[in-house]
C-alpha cells in the first residue's frame, strides 16, 4: 500500500511541474510564472521562469499582512553574551524594512552584491533578509574564516556594500572581526565602496572615515525601504563553498524556486506548521544557516532560533536541552560532531534530565555521516526519532531524508533514508552505467534538479558543467560515492574529491596543500582527512623538505600550522603535520593518498601493484605513529 511519501515521490518524478507548481501555489507572487520548469537551455534548467516574487515579502511582511504579526519569528539566544532577545513577525520587519533603506542609501540595489561577514547576532539575519528585500544579492561569510579568504570572494562578488560588526564571541574569546575585514579589504583588488558596521559593547571597532558607517547611526537615520520584485530566476544569494582547487565555488541560489522548495520542505520534511518552534543549531554562514536558520521557518510562519554559542562550554553540556526547554523547541537540526562534543562531557546525559522536553518531537542531523553510535545515544537519551539526512550547499536542501511530515520510515543506521520528493538520485559506475542495488558507485542526480538548487556556480556557467554535469552526462555529479539498497534505502559513504568535513564544516585538502607548498622549505605535501572521535576527520600534513634545509622540523610544522590559519582560518582546525623523507607513489608519480588514509585510519590496507617503492609504506607508518596515528592507536 503506498503512503504519502510514496504518492509524492512518485509526482514529482513523473510530473516535477504539477508537483512544485502546486507547491508554489502556497507562497506570493506579485506575477505568477509562465513556465513552472524551462528546459529549453539544457543542461541549465531554470523554474518558474517569467514569476515575479520577494523572497522578504514571503518571509516576513506576508505573515504581517496575513495576521500573525504578533507571533514571535525570531528569538535570539546567546549564552555567550547572557542575552535573550524576541522579535514579532511585525517588529523583524520593520527591522529589515529600516535596514533595507540603509542599504538603498549607500546605492546598493537590485542585483548588487552585499558581503555580510557577522557574528550569530539578529542583524546578520536582518541583513541577509534587507538585501531580499531590495533585490540585492548577498553573500554571507563564515566568521572562522581568515581575511585572504574573505579578500578571495570580495574579489569574485564584487560587493557595494559589507556588513560586518566589530567582533564575534566563540566561547570564551571574544574574536575582532574588523582587523580581518580591513586587512581583506587591503588584499582585495576590488574594493566595496562601504562597510556597515555593528558595533558590539564587548569590542568598538576603529573606523575608516569617509568609507566605514556605523550600524546604529544609520538605522538612526533610516527611511524604511519597501520590497523590491524581482524575477523568480534572479539571484538572491552566492554562497561560496570549498572545491577541488584553493578557489572557492560560488553556489548561486535563484528568489522563487528557493521560495517554493524551502516552504514545502518545512511540513514534508520536517514537519513544522506555522507557530512552531524549530531550531537549527548551526550558523548563517554555512548552507543549513541560510536555509533553516534564516529563510524556510520564516517562508513557513515559524519562530526560528538564532544561537550564539557552542553545544559545551556556554555554559555547560546542556545548553541545548535549556534553550529546548525555555523557547519549547519541537524540532532541532544540528550537525553530529555537536552531539558528539555532548557526548563526551555528558556520557549518561544527566544534563538531559533536569529539563522539560516535553515539546521536543525531533532531533534532524546532517552535514556529515551520522555515525550509529551517535544516533543510537540521541535516541536512548532524548526518547525522539533520530533522523539523519544528506544534503549539501549545491543542493540547499535536503537530497535524502526521512520525510517526517509525509511518512515516519523504520531508521537503518548509516542511511539518511530515501530520495526526498523531487531528487531522482542513482548509483552510476565510472562510465555512467547504472550498478546493482547494493553495489558501491558514485551517489548522482538525474536532471533536472528540483527548484531551490543551484541553477549555476557565479559568473562561471563552464565551471559549473565541469565541476557538476560534464563527467555523468545527463546527471549531477554529487561528489559523493555510496549505495542505495534494495528498498531504496540511500548510504552516503564517503567524498570522490578532496573535501574533508571537519566538526560538520566542508574543507578542501587541496586548498590547504597549496598553502603548504607555499612555505619555502617544503618540497612537496600531502594532506589528509584522518578520522577524528569529535570532528568526525581533521586534516594532518605530510611535508617533504627541500634538500638542505637546516632548520629544525618543529620550527617548519609551527609556521605552516600558522600559515593555514592565516591563509584560510581557524575554522580548518589544521594542527598537526609531520615531516617524512619521501611520500609514497605510484610508479606515474601520483601520491598514494587513499593507501595514507588506510595507514592513518588504521584501516586494513595492501600495498597497491602500481607502488613505486613497498617501503615508503612502513616509514609512513612511522610517521604517522610517531603524531599520534596509525599502529600507536591500535
Ligand atoms: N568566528 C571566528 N572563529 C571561529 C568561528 C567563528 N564564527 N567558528 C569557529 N571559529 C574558530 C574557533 O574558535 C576555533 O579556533 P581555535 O583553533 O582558536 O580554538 C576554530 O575556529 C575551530 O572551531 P570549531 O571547529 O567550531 O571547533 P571547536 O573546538 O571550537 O568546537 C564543536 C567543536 C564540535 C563544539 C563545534 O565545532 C560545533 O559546535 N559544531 C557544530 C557543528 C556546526 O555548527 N556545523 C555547521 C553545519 S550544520
Ligand atoms: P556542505 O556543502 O558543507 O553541506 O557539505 C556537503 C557534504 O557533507 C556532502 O557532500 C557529504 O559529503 C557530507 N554530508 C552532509 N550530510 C551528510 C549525511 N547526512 N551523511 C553523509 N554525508 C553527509
Amino acid at each position: 500500500m503506498s503512503n504519502a511519501y510514496d504518492e509524492a515521490f512518485k509526482k514529482s518524478i513523473d510530473d516535477p511541474e504539477g508537483f512544485w507548481g502546486e507547491a508554489a501555489e502556497d507562497c506570493h507572487w506579485y506575477k505568477k510564472w509562465d513556465k513552472v520548469l524551462d528546459d529549453s537551455n539544457k543542461p541549465f534548467y531554470r523554474w518558474f521562469v517569467g514569476g515575479e516574487i520577494n523572497t522578504c515579502y514571503n518571509a516576513l511582511d506576508y505573515h504581517v499582512d496575513n495576521g500573525i504579526g504578533d507571533q514571535v519569528a525570531l528569538i535570539y539566544d546567546s549564552p555567550v553574551t547572557d542575552t535573550i532577545k524576541k522579535y514579532t513577525y511585525t517588529e523583524l520587519r520593520d527591522e529589515v524594512a529600516k535596514f533595507a533603506g540603509v542599504l538603498a542609501a549607500q546605492g546598493a540595489a537590485k542585483g548588487d552584491r552585499v558581503i555580510i561577514y557577522m557574528p550569530m547576532i539578529p542583524e546578520a539575519a536582518i541583513a541577509m533578509l534587507a538585501c531580499a528585500r531590495i533585490g540585492a544579492v548577498h553573500s554571507v561569510v563564515f566568521g572562522g574564516f581568515a581575511a585572504k579568504e574573505l579578500a578571495t570572494r570580495i574579489n569574485d562578488a564584487k560587493p557595494k556594500v559589507i556588513v560586518s560588526a566589530s567582533c564575534g564571541v566563540e566561547g570564551k574569546k571574544v574574536i575582532p572581526y574588523k582587523p580581518l575585514l580591513d586587512g581583506a579589504i587591503e588584499m582585495a583588488e576590488t574594493k566595496p565602496e562601504h562597510c556597515i558596521v555593528f558595533q558590539r559593547p564587548m569590542e568598538t571597532a576603529s573606523m575608516i572615515a569617509g568609507r566605514d558607517i556605523d550600524w546604529n547611526d544609520a538605522m538612526a537615520k533610516a527611511e524604511p525601504h519597501d520590497c523590491v520584485p524581482v524575477a523568480a530566476t534572479d539571484p538572491l544569494y552566492i554562497l561560496y563553498t570549498s572545491g577541488t582547487t584553493g578557489q572557492p565555488k560560488g553556489v548561486v541560489r535563484d528568489n522563487g524556486g528557493h521560495v517554493v522548495a524551502l516552504k514545502w520542505t518545512m511540513k514534508a520534511i520536517y514537519d513544522i506548521d506555522q507557530g512552531d518552534v524549530f531550531w537549527a543549531a548551526s550558523d548563517v554562514g554555512w548552507v543549513v544557516g541560510h536555509s533553516y536558520i534564516v529563510y524556510a521557518p520564516l517562508f513557513k510562519g515559524a519562530t526560528t532560533i538564532l544561537f550564539e554559542g557552542k553545544p559545551v562550554g556556554t555554559p555547560d553540556a546542556g545548553v541545548f536541552w535549556r534553550i529546548i526547554s525555555e523557547h519549547k523547541v519541537k524540532i532541532q537540526f544540528t550537525a553530529p560532531t555537536a552531539f558528539r562534543a555532548i557526548k563526551r562531557e555528558d556520557p549518561e546525559g544527566e544534563f538531559i534530565r533536569k529539563y522539560d522536553l516535553s515539546n521536543f518531537k525531533i532531533l534532524f542531523l546532517a552535514g556529515e555521516r551520522s555515525d550509529p553510535d551517535t544516533i543510537q545515544w540521541s535516541e536512548k537519551n532524548l526518547g525522539v526519532p533520530v533522523i539523519d539526512h544528506w544534503w549539501q550547499t549545491e543542493t540547499g536542501w535536503a537530497i535524502c531524508a526521512n520525510c517526517m511530515g509525509l511518512h515516519h520510515f523504520p531508521v537503518r543506521y548509516g542511511s539518511p533514508t530515501k530520495s526526498v520528493p523531487g531528487w531522482n538520485v542513482q548509483v552510476v559506475d565510472p562510465e555512467c552505467r547504472p550498478v546493482k542495488a547494493g553495489d558501491i558507485g558514485a551517489l548522482v542526480v538525474k536532471l533536472p534538479l528540483p527548484p531551490g538548487t543551484l541553477p549555476t556556480l557565479w559568473n562561471n556557467d563552464d565551471g559549473y558543467v565541469k565541476a557538476y554535469l560534464e563527467e555523468f552526462p545527463g546527471y549531477y555529479k554529487t561528489a559523493d560515492a555510496g549505495y542505495i539498497d534494495e528498498e531504496g534505502y540511500v548510504y552516503v559513504m564517503s567524498r570522490t574529491d578532496d573535501i574533508i568535513n571537519v566538526a560538520g564544516h566542508r574543507l578542501s585538502t587541496g586548498a590547504m596543500e597549496e598553502v603548504l607548498s607555499d612555505h619555502p622549505d617544503v618540497a612537496e605535501c600531502a594532506v589528509l582527512g584522518v578520522e577524528d572521535k569529535l570532528k568526525g576527520q581533521i586534516p594532518v600534513g605530510f611535508m617533504v623538505l627541500k634538500a638542505g634545509v637546516t632548520k629544525a622540523n618543529d620550527e617548519i610544522i609551527k609556521e605552516v600550522v600558522q600559515m593555514v590559519r592565516e591563509r584560510i582560518g581557524p575554522v580548518a582546525a589544521f594542527k598537526t603535520a609531520t615531516v617524512v623523507k619521501r611520500l609514497p607513489k605510484t610508479r606515474s608519480g601520483k601520491i598514494l593518498r587513499g593507501t595514507i588514509q588506510k595507514i592513518a585510519d588504521n584501516k586494513d590496507y595492501k600495498a597497491p601493484a602500481t607502488i613505486d617503492d613497498p617501503a615508503t609504506l612502513g616509514e609512513m607508518e612511522e610517521a604517522l605513529s610517531s603524531i599520534g596515528y596509525a599502529k600507536s592507536r591500535k
